[in-house]
């Protein structure tokens, strides 16, 4: 279960209980959110008890890139959770748009985060479909490691163009319309990598270092504007990207790791829902280190 404050626990209760009887709890959407008629009628009875309890009327979207695998598919599941319309986007694997679509009830859009135009185009979609978006986590991010030596010019803009190019493109084309409307979330999601750089990650380590840059200064422009700018630094997270390290060097790893383990992307989602709350609002051009303490930012 993702962060929620008592007031959206209790309607989250209330959700649960028209769209599947007064006996299910939240974990029933989960096990049986194939039914997305179901998830959309749960939207909507979440929408009218938001109203009545006096939270936000306006239903908010949040958009999440690379939001149907990994850490961003935890994501996309816990703003659902929470009660946005969340716009999970992708790049190219439709099989785990569909699965994400059905587990979590996200709408699932397919655009190229690397391109402007083709995120104009998307943005365009998802703002037809869901409205305006209000909350954006740039969460897309690859890895192409190799030792400096052998990286090639190829791996170096690749992985810029994912990682870092990819928050301008985005945020860039909802940054006016944020500002007109007095609000906006903007989370980037960085890596411990960029807090303390990774041998065979020069690539990687410089634009998660970029994301953290641009929230600094990003978050000073927002601020009047009632629009928040925040990184997320995630530690070593179980995951596809992570479990693709070779073994050796995984395990070498996990032992610098005071925890002794490798976190949960559930862990980072709940950071997530939290920063894109009201209840955040005085938190920006902020790093929050989620990372077991295997790296102590100062
Ligand atoms: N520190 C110091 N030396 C290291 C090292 C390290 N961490 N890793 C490798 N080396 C040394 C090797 O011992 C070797 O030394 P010798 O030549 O003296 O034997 C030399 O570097 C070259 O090593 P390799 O021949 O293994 O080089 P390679 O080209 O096969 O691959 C690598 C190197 C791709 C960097 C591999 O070590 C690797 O995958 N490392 C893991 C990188 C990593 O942590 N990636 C994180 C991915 S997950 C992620 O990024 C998510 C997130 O945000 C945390």
């Amino acid at each position: 279960m993702p962060f929620l404050g008592p007031k959206t626990k209790i309607i989250a209760r209330f959700r649960c209980a028209i769209c599947y009887g007064s006996d299910a709890d939240e974990s029933t959407i989960a096990r049986d959110s194939s039914d997305v008629l179901t998830s959309n009628l749960a939207d909507a009875a979440n929408f009218m008890l938001r109203s009545i309890a006096g939270e936000e009327v306006m239903s908010r979207t949040a958009l999440v890139t690379g939001g149907t695998r990994g850490i961003g598919l935890a994501i996309s599941a816990g703003l659902k959770a929470a009660g946005y319309a969340v716009a999970a986007n992708y790049s190219g694997n439709d099989d785990a748009a569909k699965s994400c679509e059905a587990t979590t009830g996200a709408k699932c859009y397919k655009f190229d985060v690397s391109d402007f135009d083709s995120v104009g185009a998307g943005l365009a979609q998802i703002e037809a479909d869901l409205g305006p978006v209000d909350i954006a986590v740039n969460n897309a991010g690859i890895t192409w490691d190799a030792p400096f030596h052998k990286m090639s010019q190829a791996q170096w803009q690749k992985v810029i163009a994912v990682d870092l190019d990819s928050a301008f493109n985005v945020t860039r084309q909802i940054w006016e319309g944020m500002r007109d409307r007095g609000f906006g979330r903007v989370i980037n999601i960085s890596s411990i990598n960029g807090q303390k750089g990774q041998f065979g990650q020069v690539n990687y380590s410089a634009a998660k270092a970029g994301l953290i840059g641009f929230t600094k200064a990003l978050a000073q422009e927002g601020a009047k504007k009632g629009i928040t700018v925040n990184a997320i630094c995630p530690g070593y997270i179980d995951t596809e990207m992570v479990r693709a390290v070779p073994e050796n060097v995984l395990e070498s790893i996990i032992s610098t790791i005071p925890v002794g383990r490798l976190g949960k992307a559930e862990e980072i989602a709940s950071m997530c829902v939290y920063l894109a709350s009201e209840d955040a609002a005085f938190i920006t051009g902020a790093t929050m280190t989620v990372n077991g303490a295997q790296y102590i930012a100062g």
